[in-house]
């Protein structure tokens, strides 16, 4: 186990008044498991876990932290895949697990408000009971926090449907880096009234302020929902498949690709089970949902592409969710093979299939050993391109498959943002007038630079 690093005398004795003692955990296995991210590939060290139960002790923690000079690095779930939610220079880690405060829905506005700290799950649970859902869904909801999907601007299984969190965010409380508190949470749809806040934080990866509490739209959950399984020869047979369903299924709600040999890795590592006889090369997982039962509009859709090989369909929740099983343990299954390299990156729709093709080669000259992994979010142009089998600070492969993606007009983080992973190439995406404003934008409101130091610029 790493050394702990220590935390200032004076500092401590103040957050101890502060906080007392459940709040200021310096026990070195607590503190251990908060100082390293979900893929293990981002070790740090840190002397302390802060764990405020309020808004109120959170701009207390800032403003202890920003008088005695202490770094602070907010964490919601850790579930986060760039490094952004671990200490790397020693800082305190902030947790806002305890402000899980979820208020009861507001039915006529379709919006809830929650504590930074709720877990995404158990929103979801709160919201279907009203036939309401949070538009924002993914693999990690049984842990990521709200707060951390606003601080990422999260994506995820719907956003070909209902967009990013920033679409949802309709207000925002936040203790920024000069140790204000800003708390804009009314829930207006119409507020012209200056500068989006919310929208800046949003994305911030916990560089500008420690959102506190959020805001969020909701959406009707449809009353049916069916899953489809289609398997292809090629990724550019997957790739036109789900453009043309983009225009014929208004309901459409997710396109997810993966391949024959993820699937073969999910099955062996884990309980899912390949619905085909055969192995395929490609395979896109499709929800579509809605107000009546759309069956006959997806086989209608499925049955007018040529390039269909294989189908499965799944009506009933447990089929559903075995279907979906091969999708959401990709990343655990990949996990299993050892820290991965993850690179989330956009591609222009039209560049997107020679890029699935062409990729593996890029990872293959910079790293011969490696193996790749391909799955993501076709519908967005997303792909998670996980390298395995290179040391965790050898970036030869990042480096290599980034500028392809910049090379083709991608974006080397499509969802899971840039903490520290991407840091090195944020230029490839951003113009030095960008990167002087986001400069500009964080010193103004985190003038000591206190808050996630080692995060985005
Ligand atoms: P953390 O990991 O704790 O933190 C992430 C970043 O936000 C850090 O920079 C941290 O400092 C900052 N932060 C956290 N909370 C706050 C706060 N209250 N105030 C200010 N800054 C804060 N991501 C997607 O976009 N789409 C997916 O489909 C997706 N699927 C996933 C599936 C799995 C199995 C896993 C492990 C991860 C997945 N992720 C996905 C990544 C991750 O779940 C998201 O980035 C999520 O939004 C992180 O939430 P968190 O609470 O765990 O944040
Ligand atoms: C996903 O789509 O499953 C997530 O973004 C997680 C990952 O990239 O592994
Ligand atoms: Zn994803």
């Amino acid at each position: 186990m790493a050394e702990l690093v220590r935390l200032p005398a004076s500092a401590h004795a103040e957050l101890l008044e502060l906080l007392g003692p459940e709040g200021l955990v310096t026990d070195a296995q607590v503190v251990a498991s908060h100082l390293v991210d979900w893929t293990g590939r981002f070790r740090g060290t840190g002397p302390a876990v802060l764990r405020p139960r309020d808004t109120a002790e959170v701009a207390g923690v800032v403003a202890v932290c920003r008088r005695h000079g202490v770094a602070v690095v907010p964490q919601g779930g850790n579930t986060g895949l760039v490094g952004g939610s671990v200490p790397h220079e020693g800082e305190v880690v902030l947790s806002l697990r305890r402000l899980a405060a979820i208020e009861p829905v507001a039915e006529r506005s379709r919006q809830i408000t929650v504590g930074a700290g709720a877990v995404l799950a158990v929103v979801q649970a709160a919201t279907r009971r009203h036939a309401l859902d949070v538009p924002v869904d993914l693999g990690a909801r049984d842990s990521a926090t709200v707060g951390g999907m606003v601080a990422t601007n999260a994506g995820g299984l719907q956003v070909l449907r209902h967009g990013s969190m920033r679409r949802h965010l309709k207000g925002i409380e936040a203790v920024l880096g000069d140790g204000s508190t800003i708390s804009h949470l009314g829930g207006l749809d119409k507020d012209n009234t200056g500068y989006d806040l919310a929208g800046l934080l949003c994305g911030s990866e916990g560089t500008l302020g420690v959102i506190t509490a959020v805001r969020l739209g909701l959406v009707s959950r449809p009353s049916h929902r069916v899953t489809a399984l289609v398997a292809f020869a090629s990724a550019a047979g997957a790739v036109d498949a789900v453009a043309t369903w983009r225009r014929s299924l208004p309901d459409l709600e997710a396109a997810e690709l993966f391949t024959g040999d993820g699937v073969g890795l999910v099955c062996r590592t884990g309980g899912a089970r390949d619905p085909f006889e055969r192995r395929h090369p490609w395979y896109v997982l499709v929800d579509v949902a809605g107000p009546h039962d759309p069956s006959d509009d997806l086989a209608a859709a499925v049955s007018s592409i040529d390039d269909v090989l294989d189908v499965a369909v799944a009506t009933d929740e447990p089929r559903r969710a075995a279907l979906w099983a091969l999708r959401e343990e990709h990343t655990p299954a990949i996990n299993t093979l050892g820290a991965p390299h993850k690179l989330d990156v956009t591609l222009p729709l039209d560049a997107l299939a020679a890029f699935l093709v062409d990729v593996p080669r890029t990872v293959a000259e910079a790293a011969p050993a490696a193996t790749t992994w391909l799955f993501g979010h076709v519908g967005d142009g997303n792909v998670h391109v996980n390298v395995v089998g290179v040391a965790p600070d050898d970036e030869r492969v990042d480096e290599a498959v980034l500028r392809h993606v910049a090379d083709l007009g991608g974006s080397i983080s499509a969802e899971h943002g840039i903490g520290v992973a991407k840091r090195r190439w944020l230029h490839l995406n951003r113009s030095e007038a960008e990167l002087h404003a986001f400069r500009a934008i964080r010193s103004a409101l985190d003038p000591d630079h206190i808050l996630n130091p080692a995060v985005l610029v």
